[in-house]
């Protein structure tokens, strides 16, 4: 029988380790501060940004939450965040996207300080990642990568296939499965003959953004698989990127839609943000 990837656990383990750093750089000066900006009213990124705030009171990082209207400006934008970037008691600086359509995202966040880059998609962590140094690592990725960790998965040497390419998630997946020693293939919506490739696989990391993409015919018996997505339904139930129910029987491990990858995203967050502190305040 397949175990379940649990998450929600996993995460509130990654929260309560954070919450102890939190608490000694509290002890050594000040608690680590995390600056979220939100422009405009997109119901989802204003749910985001509700359990960022949530998650920081937990762990005893204070929040700084910067709701803009939908008209601010691009240059209005940019001097905020370089208003948080010169201001020495704010540790990360975190711009939710997607941004209104005026707003360029990569003059947002190439604004960001790189040591306050706690979502690691400043082009400096970005390049550090992929040259296996020490970098924010973006959130998500991060959380994929622990749920592996601590799931016990050996990935010296095994085969993984990760489906989708984002610059959020599949690329940076990529390069820290190959900083592990995995044998790498990025797959994609251009990919032939996907389900061969998949099936090579021990470990399958699914983020295309689409229902049920991951059939059950796709997996070798015995992978592990990694779903990233989300999707809701018309009666508010949840499923994920893989077809959970189907392949549940032939996979060794997987994580469930909710309460898999999701829980992960904001308690690697806390971590990034713990982790800036720490440097701030010289803690080592
Ligand atoms: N929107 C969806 N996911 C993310 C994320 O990880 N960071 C930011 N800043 N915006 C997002």
């Amino acid at each position: 029988m397949a175990a379940l990837i649990d998450g929600k656990a996993i995460a509130a383990k990654v929260r309560e380790q954070a919450k102890e750093k939190a608490a000694q750089c509290a002890a050594a000066g000040r608690a680590p501060a995390l600056a979220v900006i939100l422009v405009g009213e997109d119901p989802a990124s204003a749910v985001y940004v509700k359990n960022k705030a949530k998650a920081c009171e937990a762990c005893g990082v204070r929040s700084l939450e910067y709701r803009l209207p939908a008209d601010t400006t691009e240059r209005q934008v940019l001097e905020l965040i370089a208003d948080l970037n010169a201001d020495d008691t704010v540790d990360g600086i975190l711009c939710q996207l997607p941004l209104p359509g005026h707003i360029r995202e990569t003059a947002v966040v190439n604004a960001i300080v790189p040591e306050k880059d706690v979502d690691g998609f400043h082009p400096v962590n970005v390049g550090r990642l992929h040259l296996g140094e020490d970098c924010f690592v973006p959130c998500t990725p991060a959380g994929v990568i622990r749920l592996l960790e601590e799931t016990g998965v050996d990935l010296c040497g095994k085969r993984a296939v990760v489906i989708g390419r984002s610059n959020i998630v599949g690329k940076p997946v990529a390069s820290l499965l190959t900083a592990k020693n995995a044998t790498v293939t990025l797959c994609h919506s251009r990919t032939e003959n996907l389900p061969a490739v998949t099936r090579e696989a021990d470990v399958v990391v699914v983020a295309v953004g689409k229902k049920h993409f991951l059939t059950a015919d796709m997996v070798r018996p015995g992978a592990v698989v990694i779903d990233v997505g989300i999707h809701r339904d018309e009666t508010g139930k949840l499923s994920g990127d893989a077809d959970f129910d189907a392949l549940l029987p032939v996979v060794s491990a997987i994580t469930p839609v909710p309460g898999g990858v999701g829980p992960m995203t904001i308690a690697m967050l806390m971590e990034n943000t713990v982790k800036a502190c720490r440097a701030h305040l010289r803690l080592g």
